[in-house]
């Protein structure tokens, strides 16, 4: 199980130091949302910030892409340092074309869903993936409420996966605690995004602590 922290819930005047706090406990990958107030309501960070990220951790860097036309701003999060970049389906009518984009340029390729896509967008696009990312919320900020419907389509997902033959990481996002963390893991996730659950914690390396003894148990 690989627990990602979402940046989006750290403190932007001192993230150098969060980052560092769930560093040292754990975490493999650090999750960056990266929205622009078009295809979600709200604003983060560009490549500039990435690269700063990228001279300070060895984290592996899942970025997460919630941009109309990707396609214009992924050779910029590449060179950024980026390792995995994620695009949602619903903003790219080429997707083949966007995933091939992304390895060609290094980084591994993921595919983000929000609640109501339905995972059939997926279908022709499988087995080029490293990644798939279920969204358990709508897509634009944390510290909203986990959306059910998303464990069956986890489930869904997961069976598609093994009928394909792939290794693609199945990732959820959005509304990640102890409780909802638990389920998405017996539906087949085997990588789990959490922004406030960790960053709105007095102890964050203990919240990620307790995530990972879930997965171990
Ligand atoms: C939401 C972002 C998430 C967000 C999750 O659009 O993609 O990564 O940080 O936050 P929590 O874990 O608080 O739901
Ligand atoms: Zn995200």
């Amino acid at each position: 199980m690989i627990i990602a922290p979402s940046i989006l819930s750290a403190n932007f005047t001192r993230l150098g130091a969060d980052i560092a706090k769930v560093e040292t406990t754990g975490a493999q990958w650090l999750h960056i949302d990266v929205m622009d107030g078009h295809f979600v309501p709200n604003l983060t960070i560009g490549p500039p910030v990435v690269a700063d990220i990228r001279k300070e951790t060895k984290l592996f860097l899942d970025v997460h892409l919630m941009i109309e036309h990707p396609e214009a701003l992924i050779p910029d999060f590449a060179s950024a340092g980026a390792d995995l970049i994620t695009v949602h389906a619903e903003t790219c009518p080429h997707l083949h074309r966007t995933i091939r984009m992304i390895k060609e340029l290094g980084p591994r390729a993921g595919v983000a869903i929000n609640p109501a896509t339905p995972e059939d967008v997926l279908e022709y696009v499988i087995n080029d993936l490293d990644l798939i990312l279920v969204m358990s919320v709508n897509p634009g900020f944390g510290g909203q409420s986990f959306i059910e419907g998303s464990l069956d389509k986890i489930r869904r997902i997961k069976s598609r996966l093994e009928a394909a033959g792939s290794q693609a990481w199945l990732e959820v996002d959005g509304g990640i605690n102890l409780e909802t963390a638990a389920r998405v893991m017996e539906a087949g996730c085997n990588v789990l995004v959490a922004g406030s659950y960790i960053f709105k914690a007095s102890d964050p390396g203990g919240q990620i602590k307790a995530l990972m003894n879930i997965s171990a148990s």
